[in-house]
Parts: structure tokens; sequence; C-alpha cells
């Protein structure tokens, strides 16, 4: 499980988290709410400590994150990250982009790497597509190869920062119910995200940022049927 106590972050004087307590159950779906700027992206990036944290700790089934011992790199293989947008590389297949991160991070031969990554890219609905350059691929799918490429780490977790933001509304749905897919085979998941559907239908709870600050969190009937918190009634109501 992801335990984090009383995180503060800064960007120079900038108090971007201020104070966040929350546990992720393992099995649990977590949406993140909230207005750009509110510091949800941040949140993720201190999960698996690409950025730095000034007080307090995240904790990942017993390894402190941000301690000084910690192996990070190892630690990182337990969480996949998507976001809005992977730059995959253009000159390899869609099979060779996944398998590069199992072979040269965890040091898989490579018919070992390759079956994980025709097995991930036929778990995210393109095993067609197993030879195919990124080019010819449509934004749904090249998000569904960042899904892959990261699943193909056998992650404990996934993280979401907005993985359908940059999408043309109609490659939107393709890539939610791969997450979806995910969700129901039982994947812990931390999701950013501004598909309020979503959030509703799939997240176990659901978290609502605002300034830095996580101002409501709990189950989607309750935040978008009974937020006690006004921001968290504004922004809904600015959002649907
Ligand atoms: N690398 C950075 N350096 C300085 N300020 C940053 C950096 N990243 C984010 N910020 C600032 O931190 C705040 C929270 O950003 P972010 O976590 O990206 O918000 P969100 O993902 O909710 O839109 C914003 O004010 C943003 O400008
Ligand atoms: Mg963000």
């Amino acid at each position: 499980m992801i335990e984090i106590r009383d995180l503060h972050k800064y960007f120079g004087a900038l108090h971007v988290l201020k104070g966040i307590d929350l546990d992720v159950q393992n099995g649990e779906v977590l949406s993140v709410i909230g207005a750009s700027g509110s510091g949800k992206s941040t949140l993720l990036y201190c999960i698996n400590g690409l950025e730095p944290i000034q007080q307090g700790s995240v904790i990942v089934d017993d390894t402190d994150v941000h301690a000084k011992g910690t192996d990070i790199n190892k630690l990182r293989t337990k969480l996949g990250m998507v976001f809005q947008q992977w730059n995959s590389f253009p000159h390899l297949t869609a099979l060779e982009n996944v398998a590069l991160a199992p072979k040269i991070v965890k040091g898989k031969s490579k018919a070992e790497a390759r079956d994980i990554a025709a097995k991930q890219l036929i778990h995210v609905g393109l095993g067609e597509k197993l030879d195919v350059y990124p080019s010819a691929l449509s934004g749904g799918q090249q998000q569904r190869l960042a899904i892959a490429r990261a699943l193909a780490m056998e992650p404990e977790y996934m993280l979401f920062d907005e993985a359908t933001s940059a999408l043309d509304p109609e490659l939107v749905g393709e890539v939610l119910d791969t997450m979806r897919l995910l969700a129901e085979e039982g994947m812990t998941m931390i999701c950013v995200t501004h598909e309020m559907g979503f959030a509703r239908d799939v997240s176990d709870r659901v978290a609502f940022f605002h300034q830095g600050v996580m101002e409501e969190i709990g189950p989607p009937g309750q935040i978008f049927g009974d937020a006690q918190s006004e921001h968290t009634r504004k922004f809904l109501a600015n959002v649907r």
C-alpha cells in the first residue's frame, strides 16, 4: 500500500503540497480531481520519487521513497506511470518500444522481453499492432502503447497523470476502457483525471485537491452527490 503522511512540497518559495495525508490500499482505484495548479501532478511525482519533498513521508510497501538509502530505480519498477503524452521511440516498433525497459532495466533476455511486450500489447488491445511504428498509431493507440510499456515492468501500482487530456474526444473512450480493464483486474491505481464519468464509475474513492490541500476525499457518491466542501461543489459545478 501507499502511505502518505504530512507531505509538504515546495518549489522554491511556492508551497505546492500543504500537508497531505493519504493511504491507498492495494487494489484500490483513487481518482484525483481539482483545478489546474492544485498540485495533482506534483503529488504523483512525490510518490514515485521524481520530485524531492521537504517534509513528511511517502511509504510504498514499507519502503520510504525519500529516505537516503532507498534504491529509487528499483522502487520505480513497482510504480508504472502514464503521462498525458509519451514520446515513444519513432524508429522502434510498438513491440520493440514496450520490450525496451524489461530488457534494459529488468535484465530480461531479448526473447523474454518480446514475450512480455507482446502479452501487454495484446492486453491493451494492440495485438494487431505489434510490428507497427508509433507514427502509424492514433493518439488513443499511442496512449495504450504507453500503458503497455508501463505494464511491461509488472508494476504493483499505476499512476496516471491526465492520460486522456491530450486526446481528441473520440479517442478518449478507448483509453478509459483500458484503464477500466486494469481496475477490474485489481490493479492499484491513482488517476489524476478530468474525466468525471470515469472518476464516478470506476474509482473506489475520489480526492479533491484545492491549492495544495486535499480538501475532501470519499466514495464517488459522496463527492459527486453530497460534497462537504464548497470548493468541491464549485469545481464540480464548473466541470459539468
Ligand atoms: N518544476 C516546477 N517548478 C516550479 N513550479 C512548479 C513546478 N512544477 C509545478 N509547479 C507549480 O506547482 C503548482 C502545482 O502544479 P501541478 O502539480 O502541476 O498542478 P496540477 O497537476 O494540479 O495542475 C503550480 O503552481 C505549478 O506552477
Ligand atoms: Mg497536472
